[in-house]
């Protein structure tokens, strides 16, 4: 029989895995994410899936992903060791008809259950996918530090930190147009801030929890994890402007932001231009 890892979607999940590690923003358990699988992945699954495990209430529902299948890194497990042994840090996990609770069919091998944060990454591919006709598939969360660190420093809202990254890389309007949002510091792994976090998905490929980290939504695992490194890079390069203790002489004006929108034939998000 094969291996799970003779197949491509899981070999995927896996690397983005082990590159959100190297980047250094999955300290401990730091992070986790989501792939919702596509049927032709399920039915090359099945002859691993063990179907004796019981439905676990989720506290949120989401009638579009009814039936869905994803695989997801588990609970307390450590993104670093998904690569050692996937069978025991990830799963794949069934959404039941009534999209309110799922049941593990394969993986976690010695005990646990998906990651914490199940509601959100599930509330987030439910608008993703609406407002993607079907196209998002990865939602991405990782603890970057330079985001986060920005969080302490400016104004918790969707037009400063869009405004602060889209002036901090030329291509960074390019990859998100439509900037990011925020939302203010809440309790993790709860359904609150799942609900607080789809409602800004419905606008944004990128949301920032303040103090905490960013959920990324992509169509697969190179475009989710490229929107989460192009975001944390721009931080990473504004705070070395505000650390540099120079006045800024100089920046990417608005008139360069709509020439560059002009050139890539890329609508930007007005409400963040002046
Ligand atoms: P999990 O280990 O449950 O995925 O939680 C990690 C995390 O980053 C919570 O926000
Ligand atoms: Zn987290």
């Amino acid at each position: 029989m094969a291996g799970i890892r003779d197949f491509e979607v899981m070999r995927s999940f896996i690397r983005m895995c082990n590159d959100g590690w190297q980047q250094g923003w999955h300290e401990r358990n730091g992070g986790n994410l989501t792939y919702r699988l596509r049927d032709s992945e399920i039915a090359q699954f099945e002859p691993f899936f063990r179907r004796d495990r019981g439905w676990v209430p989720m506290g949120v529902t989401a009638e579009n992903l009814s039936g869905a299948y994803f695989i997801a890194t588990g609970s307390g497990k450590f993104l670093r060791n998904a690569d050692i042994a996937p069978e025991d840090n990830l799963c794949i996990v069934e959404i039941n008809k009534a999209a309110d609770a799922w049941r593990i069919l394969w993986g976690l091998e010695q005990g646990g259950r998906p990651t914490s944060e199940l509601p959100t990454h599930f509330l987030n591919h439910s608008v993703r996918t609406a407002a993607t006709k079907g196209q998002s598939r990865v939602i991405y969360h990782a603890h970057t530090p330079a985001v986060i660190a920005l969080t302490y420093i400016l104004p918790l809202s969707a037009r400063d930190f869009t405004r602060a990254l889209w002036q901090s890389a030329t291509e960074c309007p390019v990859v998100f147009p439509q900037g990011v949002g925020v939302v203010d510091w809440m309790v993790p792994g709860g359904t609150e801030i799942a609900k607080a976090s789809a409602e800004l998905m419905k606008l944004y490929d990128a949301v920032i929890w303040a103090h905490h980290g960013i959920f990324c939504a992509g169509p697969d695992f190179d475009l989710s994890f490229g929107l989460m490194h192009t975001i944390e890079k721009a931080a990473d390069i504004y705070l070395r402007i505000l650390g540099s203790g120079q006045r800024i002489r100089q920046t990417i004006s608005d008139g360069n932001l709509r020439d560059l929108a002009a050139a890539f034939g890329i609508t930007l998000n007005e409400e963040f231009l002046d």
